[in-house]
């Protein structure tokens, strides 16, 4: 799975209290890296079971800086340095209307719920109905019902509900797709995986009052976004 290790598949074994120490280490190991600073993203990666976003034959590896597989064509749960990679740039924050790219196994939407609050608004769009079953079933397990799922391509944002604050995009694209510029509010941020020749840079997007600035954040490693503007 493109250039990451997968541990194999194993009957889970460890006990809640297991996870709940495993959580706890990885905050404290993501304040050490410098990758975690907001409050809010910290008691929200504290209070998210991680290991109930997993398939059970790899929930064990819940903690685990390895993206894991999930149902569908090419879905996968993201490490779990990579929320606070991606939350920490975009400034993400209590009251915000948030869209998140790529809904995954619902961990990264269950995060954003907790820190915009009940204020907020997230949105969350997913273009494989495999993956798109099985991250409302654990969205709906752990209690977060107070989410959009979509179902359908990302790539075109979800115009219903814009403007947004914020916005994710959780699989790489060889540009920002222009419907995410266009219901992106005013001053708000965008992140995304741009892949550029064979690799891929996270890049930041603000809207400004005359156009865009953009800003890279790190290399990273991503699973292609598909459909209109799909690679
Ligand atoms: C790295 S995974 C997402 C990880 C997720 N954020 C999580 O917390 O588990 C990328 C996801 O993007 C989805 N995806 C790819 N292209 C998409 C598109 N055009 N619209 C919506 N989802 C898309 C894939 O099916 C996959 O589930």
């Amino acid at each position: 799975m493109y250039g990451w290790r997968i541990p194999p598949p194993k009957t889970p074994c460890k006990s809640l209290a297991e996870f709940a120490q495993e959580r706890s280490d990885k905050v404290n190991w993501l304040i050490e890296q410098g990758l975690l600073k907001s409050e809010r993203i910290k008691q929200a990666l504290l209070k998210v079971p991680r290991e109930d976003f997993l398939p059970l034959q790899y929930r064990d590896y819940a903690y685990e800086e390895v993206p894991l597989p999930l149902p569908g064509e090419d879905a996968t749960i993201s490490c779990p340095h990579s929320y606070p990679l991606f939350y920490e740039p975009l400034g993400l924050d209590q009251g915000q209307r948030f869209l998140e790219v790529g809904l995954g196994s619902g961990y990264g939407t269950a995060i954003a719920r907790e820190v915009v609050g009940a204020k907020g608004l997230v949105v969350a769009v997913e273009i494989d109905p495999r993956t798109f079953a099985y991250a409302k079933d654990k969205l709906t397990l752990t209690g977060y019902t107070d989410v959009v799922l979509v179902n359908a391509d990302g790539g075109l944002g979800y115009s219903e509900l814009a403007p947004y604050d914020r916005i994710s995009v959780t699989a790489a694209c060889s540009e920002f797709p222009p419907p995410l510029i266009e219901q992106l509010a005013p001053s708000g941020r965008l992140i995304a995986p741009i892949t550029r020749d064979s690799t891929q840079d996270l890049i930041l997007l603000e809207k400004t009052a005359t156009g865009v600035r953009q800003q890279v954040i790190c290399e990273v490693l991503y699973v292609p976004l598909q459909g209109i503007y799909g690679e």
